[in-house]
């Protein structure tokens, strides 16, 4: 999509008046602030009922200045950025001491991702002088699932100039459609680079360019909220099936009068991400007693499908026994 440079440009100077915009990105939409400016990326916080602890990545131009954001850059970032700038990596790299706790959740380190969706790379042009950087979670309220289309963001937050959200900038709807990958590297010598949540760019990629294995997030690994068990979920509980018994289980809820909706996985690994949030908001609008979604094929390209599906479905454990009984 070609960006409307004047809604570009109106969207960069609310940024720097300290107003919340929502950006399009290739992942998701971002609810977006100047990540320069305390109280404006505080107010992210409050929008989304988010705990002010969890860090927010912060989103820079292609040829921004690191050295404003990060310490200690290792080489295994320059790798990263060659191989996935712009795109769907976020790196965890250790914070310089100026960047605001608002930003890092009080840690030690900060997350930096290079978007590149049109939209997005022009606004980080516009903004500040291409120099600035745009602190933007996922825009939707805490725990639930990310929106992919402009009209998302309405639904979460209310039309723009009238809740908290000062404009919406309209990408069109996300081509990846699931949140970054996030790889550490804060802590190289002592743990190597960790995974610390799936996504598009595969952990198999990651490995080639950096020539090792990812490590799996332990205990001391930075927060990040995207890795709570419960996340991205629909309100109506969700339990994935195996294929084999999607009919039947179907069949046997209706026996029973529930009301089923149903998710097959009929597509490619990045079909299925682009179309998943959009459709699971759909699915969740029907007012069913449950949501089946069918589990998709376990190889490596499904992994960060997989990851979300599995904290969309964590809370509803026993959910089919009490439906069914
Ligand atoms: O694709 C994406 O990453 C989207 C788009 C808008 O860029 N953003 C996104 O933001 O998913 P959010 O906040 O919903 O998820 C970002 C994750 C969070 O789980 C956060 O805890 C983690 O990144 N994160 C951010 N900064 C971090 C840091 N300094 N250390 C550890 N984790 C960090
Ligand atoms: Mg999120």
């Amino acid at each position: 999509m070609t960006p409307d440079l004047a809604s570009v440009a109106h969207a960069a100077r609310l940024l720097e008046q300290g107003k919340l915009v929502a950006i399009p990105t290739e992942t998701v939409y971002g609810l977006a602030a100047d990540a320069d400016n305390p109280e404006a990326v505080a107010n992210i916080f409050s929008a989304k009922g988010r705990p002010s602890t969890h860090p927010v990545i912060v989103h820079v131009a292609r040829d921004a200045d690191l050295s404003h954001w990060a310490v200690d850059i290792p080489p295994q970032a320059a790798y990263l950025i060659q191989a996935f700038w712009p795109g769907p990596l976020t790196l965890i790299l250790k914070r310089a001491p100026k960047v605001s706790d608002s930003v890092t959740g009080g840690q030690d380190s900060v997350g930096l991702r290079c978007p590149s969706h049109p939209v997005a790379q022009a606004l980080l042009k516009n903004f500040r002088g291409g120099q600035g950087g745009i602190a933007a979670p996922s825009a939707n309220r805490f725990g639930r699932v990310s929106p992919t289309t402009a009209q998302h963001v309405i639904d979460e937050f209310g039309e723009p100039g009238i809740g908290p959200v000062a404009a919406v900038l309209d990408g069109g709807p996300c081509t990846v459609g699931i949140e970054s990958t996030i790889v550490d590297l804060t802590r190289l010598d002592t743990h190597g680079p960790v995974l610390l949540r799936p996504g598009q760019i595969s952990a198999q990629a990651i490995e080639t360019v950096l020539g090792c294995a990812l490590a799996q997030p332990d205990q001391a690994a930075p927060r990040v909220s995207g890795s709570l068990d419960a996340h991205y979920a629909p309100q109506t509980p969700l339990v994935l099936i195996a294929s084999e018994s999607v009919a039947s289980t179907t069949a046997a809820l209706q026996a029973k009068q529930r009301q089923v909706a149903c998710l097959r996985i009929t597509t490619d690994p990045h079909t299925c991400a682009r179309d998943l949030y959009a459709q699971l908001r759909k699915l969740d609008q029907l007012g069913a007693d449950v949501i089946l979604v069918e589990q998709p094929p376990s190889h490596a390209e499904w992994q960060g499908i997989n990851d979300r599906l599995r904290r969309a479905a964590f809370d509803s454990t026993g959910v089919l026994q009490r439906l069914l009984a």
